[in-house]
């Protein structure tokens, strides 16, 4: 049968994979510790399920505009405003969508044409890869350091650079490091992207989920002219636990948000409606429901930190955003796959390979799980880190 020729190249998901496998382990009655997982274990707040359910006995069943109930796109200028010093016009410049995930790939589709290069710090979050490669764009790879805490430097930056490049994806704070840039370094980076008018594809999908008193920046709210190359993505999942509601949106400068808007018309048309008013809810109601989940994984991130710090062999830098740890497992002499392919066999323990994420000493463990799970699954990864 023929596929189309876009397809060919594309990677299948290696999480989807591991994800299936432990599934049907716990399936079969099996115990399974899972620290795969890329989504909050918290239900969504009661106010914004409310929300919802109003909405739905209200009648707020149809289609909506392309780009979002205009109630929703005043709520995330206001928020854009006041979390990250920027200015989108509701009318003309935020689009919201099925998710970041789209958002990311609208403004890949909007901004990149055949052949065009973008650079991609690795370890990076999978998607980004293959949404280049379906754009007909060429993701280049460009590997970070641990030293670096795996952040991009301004000289890699520019080392990567061809006149072929049309973008940068800058994900901060990441997945899968839980890395966040500080203020300095995103200038470096922007001043780089300005000099040679490369598009920043910003994903702060992650902001609110920021510890040890690190500091979310935008990369657009630096200068007028980062502004002007800067896609702003984010968006409900993360901090509201609200990743099946599939909410996420963008703020671009008025010609991209138009494009885009554009290409979700003809593809997916409105996100979820009723969807839509939860997330009015989420954004305009008391802030306290994100600080305290903040708060909760920052007492599970420690405790893993603390875990892992004395298991011999292995190492890790700390990471200050998300709910990974990204654990370099380089001196245990495992490729990342089968490490993490033997350690689900002997130990029950899901964890995700680094070669999912461009870098195969590592592999990324999510604390977004209890602290039952947290801590048994641990007992067992580090028994496993010792045989190996
Ligand atoms: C870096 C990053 N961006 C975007 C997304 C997608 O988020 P959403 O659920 O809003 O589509 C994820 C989800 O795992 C992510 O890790």
């Amino acid at each position: 049968m023929d596929i189309s020729s876009r397809l060919k190249e594309l990677a299948p998901s290696l999480t989807l994979a591991i994800d299936s496998k432990s599934k049907a382990m716990k399936a079969s009655g099996i115990d399974i510790y899972g620290f795969g997982t890329g989504e909050p274990d918290f239900d969504t707040p009661e106010h914004i399920k409310a929300a919802a359910v109003s909405a739905l006995e209200e009648g707020c069943t149809k289609y909506t505009t392309s780009s979002g109930l205009f109630e929703l796109r005043k709520a995330i200028s206001e928020k854009f405003r006041l979390d990250n010093h920027l200015e989108y016009n509701p009318d003309s410049q935020i689009v919201v969508s099925n998710g970041a995930k789209q958002s990311c790939y609208n403004a890949i589709m909007a901004c990149i044409e055949e052949g065009d290069e973008v650079i991609i710090p690795a370890p990076y979050w999978l998607s980004y890869l293959e949404m280049v490669r379906l754009a007909g764009g060429i993701p280049v790879v460009v590997p970070t350091r641990e030293e670096s805490a795996w952040k991009l430097t301004a000289s890699e930056f520019e080392n990567a650079m061809t006149p072929k490049t049309k973008m940068i994806i800058v994900n901060s704070p990441g997945n899968p490091s839980g890395s966040v840039y500080t203020v300095e370094e995103l200038h470096a980076i922007s001043k780089v992207a300005v000099e040679e008018g490369i598009y920043i594809l910003s994903d702060e999908i992650y902001e609110k989920l920021i510890y040890d008193g690190a500091e979310h920046v935008s990369i657009a709210s630096l200068t007028s002219e980062a502004y002007g190359l800067t896609i702003t993505v984010n968006g409900f999942s993360k901090a509201y636990a609200m990743t099946g509601w599939r909410l996420g949106y963008l703020g671009a400068p008025e010609p991209i948000a138009c494009a885009v808007d554009s290409i979700q018309s003809h593809s997916t048309s409105n996100p979820c409606s009723f969807s839509q008013r939860g997330a009015i809810a989420a954004l305009k109601g008391s802030q306290q429901c994100v600080a305290d989940m903040r708060e909760e994984l920052n007492l599970r991130r420690k405790y893993v930190l603390s875990r892992i710090s004395k298991i011999p062999r292995v190492t890790t830098v700390i990471p200050r955003g998300a709910f990974y740890v990204l654990i370099n497992i380089g001196q245990l002499g495992l490729g990342s796959q089968n490490f993490v392919d033997r350690l689900l066999s002997k130990t029950n323990v899901v964890a995700i390979p680094g070669i999912a994420f461009g870098n195969d000493r590592t592999i990324r463990i999510s604390y977004a799980a209890s602290m039952d799970i947290i801590k048994t699954g641990l007992d067992r990864f580090e028994e496993f880190c010792q045989m190996v």
